[in-house]
């Protein structure tokens, strides 16, 4: 199957001249005067959430070319390719099957192999939270065998039961595991080593330490208190583990948490709740294999993607939860999209003539708004934000909350609300010079001019943003939003022609490392860049 890249087809041509003629100036302020229909024309519907794209910089006229765009490039026959299980990353040989994950038994490939591990996770879940024997799980894994679990068991912290502590470590750094060993107990304690691969330098070194630290301290039932998830059973058990959760290598890293990799989580929440975020995200992907492109979410945010980057030329998105809980999504998000499209050649390893991946950050709100709002307001770069709003808030024992308590938090909801709203509202508004100098200015030097001080109170407005607006973060409103950040990666990566499921380029420092590490023992710094050999001098 072969389809044009973005640039190959006449609908670019197209977006070339519509940008050229309408789509540089786009105004916001303009296109909603000029549109009372502009939000609801601009809003869509998705499972467990709704969209509110009216405030991007784009127009009706923009959404029909990038539509085009999308058709040309046959983003439904890949949809299609990747669902059904064809090896679409070709350079690895391998097919792309996490959809496959969160399928109900007996639908979708490969059910047998998913729903029997599933089957074991569950049993072993259920029968490790009945013997209450751990106080303490800690995670050993990173990136993907990190990510997905530590950004997901804060934000259903309402959803998790009482009693079972959790841990996340990945750095090498070992500070990071000599911080959580200070805080458990080798007696109470359950280690999941989750690594894909089971060679990954940082878990191994975690594991073999955590498995130190376990042995120092007397423990004797290694095999109890050490699972593993993991492809790779066999070093799995070199390692000493007996019990181990597998997956496939049809499953890639950053798109692991709904496999063995998302035990964590359903130790926290308990199997209904994980079998809830599998069917969240299971709607979204009937969604996307079904709603028409002009209704279908991930394939809209997808090319409101490829329109910022290759247009706009927009090179970052803020990521902004207005959720506490949410506080990992920017974390998991970058190396969602950046590992999957932070790529500069094609599939057929042709160098790319325009931008890929854009560079992923945020902060929960209100804490950006006390970092980084000042430039998103008043900042030479146009940086869209993308807000996530929750009209429930959830709290764990909401129950044991006394009226009057539930009372103040609900207004720190409200004020939760009012300040998300504020931002999209400011953002796109702006305040004028003139409207700034109108105002009572807060004493000021005396030097400057009152002109002067009122352009540093200017907000220039007409930034972009989109507000994804959810009832509450739930186990299957969680899923369903991961599920669409997978798929708006999948529709931008193939529109660019790029294969969004390998990493080739976290290759090339891991090698370097393992040559050098024997160097800092040694010191010996023949062969090496003057850099690297200085900086070792001062190292060894
Ligand atoms: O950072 C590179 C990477 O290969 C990621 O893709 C992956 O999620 C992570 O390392 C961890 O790999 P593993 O699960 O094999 O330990």
């Amino acid at each position: 199957m072969s389809f044009p890249r973005c640039d190959q087809t006449v609908a670019w041509q197209a977006l070339s001249g519509h940008f050229q003629a309408h789509g540089h100036k786009l105004d916001l302020r303009t296109l909603f005067a000029d549109d009372p229909d502009r939000v609801a024309r601009l809003s869509l519907d998705a499972p467990e959430m709704v969209a509110d794209l009216s405030r991007g910089h784009w127009d009706v006229a923009t959404r029909q070319h990038l539509l085009g765009l999308a058709a040309e490039c046959g983003i439904e026959a890949r949809r299609d390719a990747m669902l059904r299980g064809d090896a679409i990353n070709q350079t690895e040989g391998r097919a792309v099957l996490h959809t496959a994950l969160r399928a109900p038994r007996g639908q979708g490939p490969q059910s047998e192999l998913v729903h029997g591990v599933l089957d074991r996770m569950f049993a072993f879940v259920d029968a490790t939270l009945a013997s209450g024997r751990f106080t303490d799980v800690v995670n050993i894994g990173i990136g993907g065998s990190d990510l997905g679990p530590q950004m997901v068991v804060p934000a259903l912290d309402a959803f998790c039961a009482p009693g079972l502590n959790f841990h996340f470590v990945s750095n090498v750094d070992g500070q990071d595991l000599a911080a959580v060993l200070q805080k458990v107990k080798p007696a109470t304690t359950l280690f999941i080593v989750a690594s894909k691969t089971f060679t990954t330098q940082e878990t191994m070194a975690n594991a073999q330490a955590a498995k130190q630290w376990f042995l120092d301290a007397g423990g004797t039932d290694l095999a109890t208190h050490f699972v593993a998830t993991t492809t790779n059973v066999e070093a799995a058990a070199e390692f000493g583990v007996t019990t181990t959760f597998g997956f496939w290598d049809w499953v890639g890293g950053r798109y692991s948490l709904w496999s063995s990799i998302g035990l964590p989580i359903a130790l926290a929440l308990g199997s209904a709740n994980f079998r809830a975020l599998l069917d969240g995200a299971y709607a979204m992907d009937q969604h996307f294999a079904q709603a028409p492109l002009a209704d279908n979410l991930p394939i809209q945010l997808g090319l409101l993607d490829v329109w910022y980057r290759n247009f706009k030329g927009y090179s970052s998105r803020c990521i902004s939860p207005y959720h506490h809980g949410l506080r990992r999504l920017p974390a998991y998000l970058q190396q969602l999209v950046m590992e999957s499209n932070g790529k500069c050649v094609d599939e057929a390893g042709e160098p790319l003539p325009y931008g890929t991946s854009e560079v992923v950050w945020g902060e929960p709100g209100t804490n950006g708004q006390h970092a980084f709002y000042q430039m998103l307001h008043q900042g030479t770069d146009t940086i869209p934000v993308e807000f996530i709003l929750v009209k429930q808030p959830s709290y764990r024992n909401a129950d044991a909350l006394s009226p009057a308590l539930k009372g103040l938090l609900a207004e720190q909801h409200r004020m939760l609300l009012a300040n998300g709203l504020a931002q999209a509202q400011a953002l796109m508004w702006g305040k004028s010079t003139a409207e700034a100098a109108g105002e009572s200015a807060p004493t000021a030097s005396k030097a400057m001019a009152p002109e002067a001080i009122a352009r540093h109170r200017t907000f220039p407005g007409n930034r972009p943003s989109l507000t994804l607006l959810l009832d509450e973060v739930t186990p299957r409103s969680l899923g369903a939003l991961i599920a669409l950040h997978e798929h708006r990666t999948f529709v931008s990566g193939a529109l660019w022609g790029i294969n969004s499921f390998d990493q080739w380029g976290v290759e090339l420092g891991k090698a370097m490392c393992k040559e050098l590490l024997p160097r800092l023992g040694s010191g010996d710094v023949s062969g090496l860049d003057p850099a690297t050999a200085a900086m070792i001098g001062r190292l060894a």
